[in-house]
C-alpha cells in the first residue's frame, strides 16, 4: 500500500510474499521454518509466543479457553479425537470478538501445527473407570503420555513442558524419559491447584477474601500430599494462630480429597476449571518471565533428602522453566509427610518399570 506521495507506507509479508526474504521478513521469521512447517507459519510463531495443549478435553479445552483471554499467545490445540480440537478451537476464536483478544486457536490432529512451541501443555489421557485397576490406567497413559511427549518436542525442543495427565508425579517421570529435556523443562501441575484449594477453603472457614490467603502444599498429587499449615497464611499470619488444631486438620483433610470431593459430585469426569487456571498460572509464569514461586512436581536430585523422584517442591518459575528449588526447613513430622509422599510415587514408578519390562519381554 503507498500513499499518494508514493512513499510506502505498509507491507503486509503475508499476502507480498518476496522470492527472497528481506530483512524483514527474516526478522519476522519467515526464513525460518521448520520441517513440515509452511513459511506463513515459522514467521506467526516468531511474531507471537506459541503454546501447544495436547488433549483437548475438558481440562485442554479449559486451558485453552482461560489463555486465549490472556492474549499474550497463540494456542494450538491437538487431539487424537478428528473435528474436536478444530471445532473447540473455532469456537474460541469466535469468543475473541466477545472478549476482545486476538489468539489465534488451531485445532489439529497431529503436531506441524505445534512446531516452535514455547510451553507445551500435557493434558491427554484417560480418566480411571469403574473396575479399572491402577496397572491398566497406569499403562494406558504411560502409553499416551510417552507418544504425545515423543510426538511434539523434536518440533519444539526449547518449549516448558508442563504435564497435567494423571497419575501426575508418574506421568512427569514418563514424559521426562521420552522428552530428553533437562528437568528444569519438564514440570508438573499439582501443587498450583493443591494450594488453590487449600486457598479456597481457608477463606470460607475464616470468611476472608482469597486475595489476603497464600498456601503452599508439597507432596505427591495424591491422598498422600502435604498441605503445610505452618507456612499457609491471612494477611501473613499463619493459620495454625487463627484456627483450632482440629480446624486446620479438617482443612488439610478436605485439601487431601478435594479432587475425589469433585469427582463424586461430578460423577461423571474430574474437576477442570481449577485445573485449568492453574495451568495457566504456571504458563504465566514462564512466558511472563515472572519468577513466581509455585509448588511443582520436579525431578529432585538430593533436595528434600529426596533423589530420583517426581514430587511437589516449591519452586522458583521463569522464562527458562524451573530456576531454583527453593528448600524450606520442614519439622520432622513434615519431612516424614513428605518421605511417605515420595514413597507413594516411587511405587508408581516401580509399578511402571514392572508394567514396560512385561511389555518388552
Ligand atoms: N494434575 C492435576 O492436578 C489434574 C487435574 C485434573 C485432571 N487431571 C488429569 O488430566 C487429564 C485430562 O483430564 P480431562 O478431564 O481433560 O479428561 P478428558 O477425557 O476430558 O480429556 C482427555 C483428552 O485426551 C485425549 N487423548 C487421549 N489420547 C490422546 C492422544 N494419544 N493424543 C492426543 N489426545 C489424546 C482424549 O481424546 C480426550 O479428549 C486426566 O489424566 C486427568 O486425570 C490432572
Amino acid at each position: 500500500m503507498r500513499a499518494g506521495d508514493g512513499r510506502h507506507l505498509y507491507y503486509h509479508p503475508v499476502t507480498w510474499w518476496p522470492r527472497t526474504p528481506g530483512p524483514i521478513e527474516r526478522r519476522a521469521g519467515f526464513d525460518r521454518a521448520a520441517p513440515g512447517e509452511s513459511r506463513t507459519m515459522a514467521a506467526r510463531a516468531v511474531a507471537r509466543r506459541k503454546v501447544t495443549v495436547i488433549g483437548a478435553g475438558m481440562v485442554g479445552g479449559t486451558v485453552a479457553q482461560m489463555l486465549a483471554t490472556r492474549d499474550y499467545a497463540d494456542v494450538v490445540l491437538v487431539d487424537i479425537v478428528e473435528g474436536m480440537p478444530q471445532g473447540k478451537s473455532l469456537d474460541l476464536m469466535q469468543v475473541g470478538p466477545l472478549l476482545g483478544y486476538d489468539t489465534t486457536l488451531t485445532g489439529a490432529n497431529s503436531y506441524e501445527e505445534t512446531a516452535r512451541s514455547d510451553v507445551v501443555v500435557i493434558t491427554s489421557g484417560i480418566a480411571r473407570k469403574p473396575g479399572m485397576s491402577r496397572d491398566d490406567l497406569l499403562r494406558t497413559n504411560m502409553g499416551i503420555v510417552g507418544s504425545v511427549t515423543k510426538q511434539v518436542v523434536p518440533g519444539s525442543p526449547d518449549a516448558v513442558v508442563i504435564v497435567v495427565s494423571n497419575p501426575l508425579d508418574a506421568m512427569c517421570h514418563v514424559a521426562f524419559d521420552n522428552a530428553g529435556l533437562p528437568r528444569e523443562r519438564v514440570i508438573g501441575m499439582a501443587g498450583v491447584l493443591d494450594s488453590a484449594r487449600f486457598r479456597a477453603f481457608i477463606a470460607m472457614e475464616l470468611n476472608v477474601s482469597v486475595e489476603d490467603v497464600s498456601a503452599m502444599v508439597l507432596g505427591g498429587h495424591g491422598d498422600t500430599m502435604v498441605p503445610l499449615s505452618r507456612y499457609s497464611t491471612v494477611a501473613g499470619i499463619p493459620i495454625t494462630e487463627l484456627l483450632p488444631a482440629e480446624r486446620v486438620k479438617a482443612i488439610e483433610q478436605r485439601t487431601a480429597s478435594g479432587g475425589a470431593e469433585i469427582v463424586g459430585l461430578l460423577k461423571t469426569g474430574s474437576a477442570y476449571y481449577a485445573p485449568g487456571m492453574s495451568v495457566v498460572e504456571m504458563v504465566d509464569a514462564v512466558l511472563l518471565d515472572k519468577h513466581r514461586v509455585l509448588p511443582c512436581s520436579v525431578l529432585l536430585q538430593g533436595e528434600y533428602g529426596i533423589d530420583g523422584l517426581f514430587v511437589g517442591v516449591p519452586v522458583k518459575l521463569a522464562a527458562g522453566g524451573v530456576e531454583e528449588i527453593i528448600q524450606i526447613k520442614l519439622t520432622d513430622e513434615e519431612q516424614a509427610a513428605l518421605n511417605n509422599s515420595a514413597g507413594a510415587v516411587r511405587s508408581l514408578v516401580e509399578a511402571m518399570a514392572a508394567l514396560k519390562e512385561n511389555a518388552e519381554s
